[in-house]
């Protein structure tokens, strides 16, 4: 009987995967959508990930608004962008937690595009801090800083610009992160942040079918090394911030000598990870390009997706006791 349901199940899985390949595979295989006259616009464009996409895009034909959060200071991102002296790079002034920045932004878009009742084709929600610290370390403000400007940031933006996305029928992509469905201690002020994204962006997902808007997640693992999200400098800054805001107790249990290592262990980061961003690139431009995209992409070494399998698939007892250190079975 159990041998019977078995078979049953095996039979059934292979006939999802093999239905789900011959599927994919012809959709896959279509050819990608023109960039020209398509534009795009791009939060957290000053550097990293949003900088490099700011170009590749460009690069591809599309015409660029890149959003950076320190254009009127004359920030470096945002001064390279605009001595491309392109009329498809346009450089704007956007703090994705400021309501009014990104009201005007919204506004200079429709201004600026072609043919507003046309639309805008594609929003990339980039603009992201991160941060570390375990629960009894983190205060409530770093939860809060955290929280405004990669969940509240998205959703304040994909607010302002979705009536001009869904004239274009076009794309919301949202800059997750691995994090961003499985976590890691450590790290809950970023982890909750993102798993908020990645929920928000599952229900507009499914509100948007109608619309034939489609929303698409990135969820990148560790490309720490190739952009400027954590540093060593700011991992001591963090560090000393935790430390002095622990309560007396917190100090005591956990102890200096543990503190001190957790944080040697976080600066080991900063070189760790994939330099080479074009995995991430490559898998936004197919996310705005490709006439039946993925609702998830995952850029990530082979190691980091079998982690994210395990992690997300089996009882978290077992992925607990085969990744974190400390827990048992
Ligand atoms: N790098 C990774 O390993 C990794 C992995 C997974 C996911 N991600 C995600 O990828 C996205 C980009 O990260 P990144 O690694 O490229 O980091 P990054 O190099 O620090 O770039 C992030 C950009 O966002 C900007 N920004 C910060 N706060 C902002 C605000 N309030 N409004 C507008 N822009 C703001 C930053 O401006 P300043 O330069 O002025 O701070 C910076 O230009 C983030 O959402 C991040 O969570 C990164």
């Amino acid at each position: 009987m159990r041998s019977g349901a078995g078979l049953l199940l095996a039979l059934g899985v292979a006939g999802v995967l093999l239905l789900r390949f011959l599927v994919l595979l012809p959709r896959r295989a279509r050819r990608a959508l023109p960039a020209e006259g398509k534009a795009v616009l791009i939060t957290g464009c000053d550097k990293g990930f949003g900088h490099a996409l700011a170009k590749c895009l460009h690069a591809k034909g599309f015409t660029v608004f890149a959003g950076c959060l320190l254009m009127e200071e004359n920030g470096d991102g945002a001064r390279e962008l605009k001595n491309m002296k392109s009329d498809r790079m346009k450089v704007l002034q956007m703090d994705v937690c400021s309501d009014q920045e990104v009201a005007q932004a919204a506004d200079f878009v429709k201004r600026t595009l072609k043919d507003p009742e046309e639309g805008l084709w594609g929003l990339v929600n980039n603009a992201g801090i991160s941060t570390f610290g375990e629960v009894e370390f983190a205060s409530l403000d770093n939860y809060k800083t955290v929280a405004e400007v990669n969940l509240w940031g998205t959703v304040r933006v994909t607010k302002a610009f979705l009536p001009l996305i869904r004239r274009a029928k076009g794309r919301v992509v949202n800059i997750t992160s691995m994090l961003g469905r499985m976590v890691s201690p450590s790290r809950s002020c970023y982890c909750i942040s993102k798993f908020g994204v990645a929920a928000f962006s599952d229900c507009l997902r499914q509100e948007m079918y109608r619309w034939g808007v489609h929303v698409i997640l990135i969820e990148p693992s560790n490309f720490v090394a190739a952009t400027g999200i954590l540093t060593a400098a700011g991992i001591d800054r963090q560090a000393e911030a935790l430390w002095s805001g622990a309560t007396d107790t917190v100090r005591e249990d956990y102890g200096s000598e543990y503190f001190t290592r957790h944080v040697a262990m976080m600066k080991s980061f900063v070189n760790s990870g994939l330099k080479d961003m074009s995995l991430v690139l490559n898998d936004i431009t197919e996310a705005l390009t490709s006439p039946c995209p993925k609702n998830r992409y995952n850029p990530m070494e082979t190691y980091w997706w079998v982690r994210l399998q395990v992690m997300t698939h089996l009882p978290t007892a077992i992925a607990d006791w085969l990744y974190i250190p400390g827990a048992t079975l």
